[in-house]
């Protein structure tokens, strides 16, 4: 077990370069399965997430290799159709082998991702779409079972803009007979990598980023070179590090047009903010001012983004309310920050947030992976020493975050227990 330890109240500067990003990494990583020939995928981030993928798909038989930021996956030797719980557990996003084997193999048996710390995760509208598309689908005993004697394209209404359906249904249509038309599909930045990148082996989509998605089956999909979209997650979180600790630094290697929102709402909280090109600046105030905020679906605020936001708010001049509606408890966390002097009010979904000058350092945990980012945004900003433990679980999804923020200036240490 590792853990941090931040000596807060350093204004962060200087410049660092942002990483692949993980929610396309995982989703494009089981997509290379689907073609007849290797891929190689640039600006993988080396995060534990990736690392764990790359094992579960040699374990599935495909050859991988993984060199820091490359990674190549050959699909010869991928013969089977199950995976099962003890390989599948370690990731949530594996579910995303439900539609690449139902694709390839017109079967497969995977075993249910866990729920998590910020509540219950269903896949109903991911086996809505594969019904749609003519297969049988079942759960039972921790495993979801999907039988096509062929995939045939179909209309499918999501009821929610699900991510994780839009990514599986596109997984298991690019090969289907037919045409398929999600409608009400999600838009996020991921969802639109993943769909250039089927491209790119031959899929024909159309519409990705749109709330409908034209996906045209073709008979085989082949190797493709697809480089990773920058992570606009990351990228957010370091531009609240920034304004937790008014601080002043330069965000390279960033789409801008994927962080619309976050910029709008930390501009509202005082932060000077230029783009130009491939990196942003962000300048923080010396108090954040207080901001309300709802997440919602891609354009809107990220839910990912919530947690390191609520940090940056503990020291605001005023109140701020932050209502998170996409999770049913992804405000659990803020308990850790209570305990470094935050004054927060949850009531159901919505926390209220009393802005204070200064937080104190504590030792706290770290008990998902935006909580652990929201606890390392407040420890740099907090008087004193704050102790994060479980920094593996911010490991899962932050490339070298105690590099990046030393580079920055922070005085932060990573401890081996
Ligand atoms: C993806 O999760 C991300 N994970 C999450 O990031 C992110 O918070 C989420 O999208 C929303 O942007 C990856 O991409 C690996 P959803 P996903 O399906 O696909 C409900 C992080 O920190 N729902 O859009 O699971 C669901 O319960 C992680 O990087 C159903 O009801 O998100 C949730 O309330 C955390 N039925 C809402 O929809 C379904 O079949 C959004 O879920 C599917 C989802």
């Amino acid at each position: 077990m590792a853990r941090l330890v931040i000596e807060g109240r350093r204004k962060l500067t200087g410049k660092v370069r942002i990483g692949g990003s993980k929610n396309s990494s995982v989703a494009i990583i089981p997509a290379a399965l689907l073609g007849e020939g290797p891929s190689t995928l640039e600006n993988v981030p080396a995060i534990l997430d990736v690392k764990v993928f790359a094992q579960i798909l040699k374990d599935l038989g495909a050859l991988v290799s993984l060199n820091k930021n490359t990674m190549t996956v050959s699909p010869n030797g991928f013969t089977s159709h199950i995976a099962p719980y003890d390989l599948v557990r370690k990731l949530r996003a594996s579910y995303y082998l439900m539609g690449v084997l139902l694709a390839k193999f017109g079967k497969a048996e995977v075993g249910l991702p866990g729920g998590c710390d910020i509540g219950p995760r269903p896949i109903d509208q991911h086996l809505k779409g594969f019904r749609a598309l003519g297969a049988d689908a079942s759960v039972e005993g921790g495993v979801v079972r999907l039988y096509a004697s062929k995939l045939v394209g179909a209309p499918v209404y999501l009821d929610i803009p699900s991510v994780g359906a839009t990514i599986n249904i596109m997984l298991a249509a690019c090969m289907a007979e037919g045409t398929t038309l999600i409608e009400n599909a999600a838009k996020e930045p991921h969802v639109v990598d993943l769909a250039n990148c089927l491209n790119s082996m031959g899929a024909r989509i159309n519409g990705a980023g749109t709330d409908i998605i034209r996906i045209r089956g073709v008979k085989t999909l082949k190797g493709t070179c697809h480089s990773i979209i920058p992570d606009d997650i990351e990228t957010a979180t370091y531009m609240m590090a920034a304004v937790a600790t008014g601080g002043d630094i330069e965000i390279c290697g960033v789409i801008t047009k994927h962080l619309e929102p976050v910029v709008a709402k930390l501009k509202e909280a005082g932060a000077l903010i230029e783009q130009n090109g491939d990196f942003i600046k962000v300048v923080g105030p010396e108090r954040p001012k207080p901001v309300n905020v709802k997440t919602l679906p891609y354009p809107g605020f990220p839910t990912d983004a919530q947690q390191p936001l609520t940090a940056v708010l503990t020291r605001a001049r005023g109140v701020s309310v932050v209502q998170e509606s996409m999770y049913d408890n992804r405000l659990g966390y803020v308990g850790e920050l209570v305990k470094m002097g935050a004054n927060i009010k949850v009531q159901g979904k919505t926390a209220v947030i009393e802005g204070a000058p200064r937080l104190v350092g504590s030792p706290v945990r770290a008990t998902d992976l935006r909580a652990g980012a929201s606890l390392v945004v407040a420890g740099l900003s907090a008087a004193g020493t704050t102790e994060i433990y479980g920094l593996e679980i911010i490991e899962r999804g932050y490339e070298s975050v105690v590099d990046k923020l030393k580079t920055l200036g922070a005085c932060i240490e990573r401890i081996e227990d």
